[in-house]
């Protein structure tokens, strides 16, 4: 096919892509979330295929088609996305793309929560769920290359370069989701990479080209 002409970098490498929101049951028809489509992971998880890599891209719930070329495994909840891509260790290089709920209520029901007459809804305990980036980040079997995205809506920069330590990551992919922007559930992104080399400002950019940029520019990173 025309997509596999070219040079193939990263072949052989094996890839952990996640992508996607999670999804954090409160009863079997109701669930926390956090806005993503899915694009920007699964055009990167593409991309770095395009370059020779054997990705495996963990997703949470998306309307989008599979990439092609690439190892799907679909979960729901953040504890599902860190199983799989704990299971899919050791890999050469891991991109952390999911917006994953950073809560999850704490006991989800069995049943449907009903309405009672009269009472207000009852609150919802919440616990934090597994930072599935900065486990990979600090694993014994660490990934070579760890990257991870940040969605900021302000101090964009400080925000990321904070993560970037936090989490164990080479990488930060950072970019400022404020409204304003539009880029939530748009197909255009406006990315800068932070690492301890500094900051790149990309420019505005339509999600698949940031994805092929950002699988050269992983490449690039990994060879050296
Ligand atoms: N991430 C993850 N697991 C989580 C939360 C985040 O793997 N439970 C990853 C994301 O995929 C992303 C990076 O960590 O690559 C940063 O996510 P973000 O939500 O921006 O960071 P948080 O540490 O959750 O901080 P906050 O939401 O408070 O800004
Ligand atoms: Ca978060």
């Amino acid at each position: 096919a025309l997509l596999d002409d070219g040079p193939k970098p990263l072949k052989g490498r094996r890839v952990i892509v996640t992508s996607g929101p999670t999804h954090e049951p409160i009863d079997p028809v109701r669930y926390i979330a956090n806005r993503s489509s899915g694009k920007q992971g699964h055009a990167i998880a593409a991309h770095l295929a395009r370059l020779g890599a054997d990705v495996t891209l963990v997703s949470g719930p998306v309307t989008i088609p599979d990439p092609a070329g690439v190892e799907v495994i679909r979960v729901e909840s953040a504890r599902e996305m860190l199983a799989a891509v704990t299971a899919a260790l050791p890999a050469d290089i891991g991109v952390f793309v999911a917006a994953v709920a950073d809560w999850r209520v704490a006991t989800s029901a069995d049943n449907k929560i009903k309405k009672k007459e009269g009472e207000g809804p009852a609150p919802l305990a919440l616990t934090e769920n597994p930072d599935i980036l900065k486990t990979v980040g600090h694993h014994e079997n660490r990934p070579r290359l760890v990257v991870g995205f940040a969605a900021e809506t302000a101090d964009v920069i400080a925000n990321a370069e904070a993560k970037l330590a936090r989490k164990g990551a080479d990488f930060i992919v950072a970019n400022d989701v404020s409204p304003a922007t539009g880029i939530m559930g748009g197909d255009r992104n406006r990315v800068r990479i932070v690492s301890k080399q500094g900051v790149e400002d990309w420019p505005d950019l339509s999600k698949d080209e940031v994805a092929e940029r950002l699988a050269a520019r992983i490449a690039e990173a990994f060879q050296a």
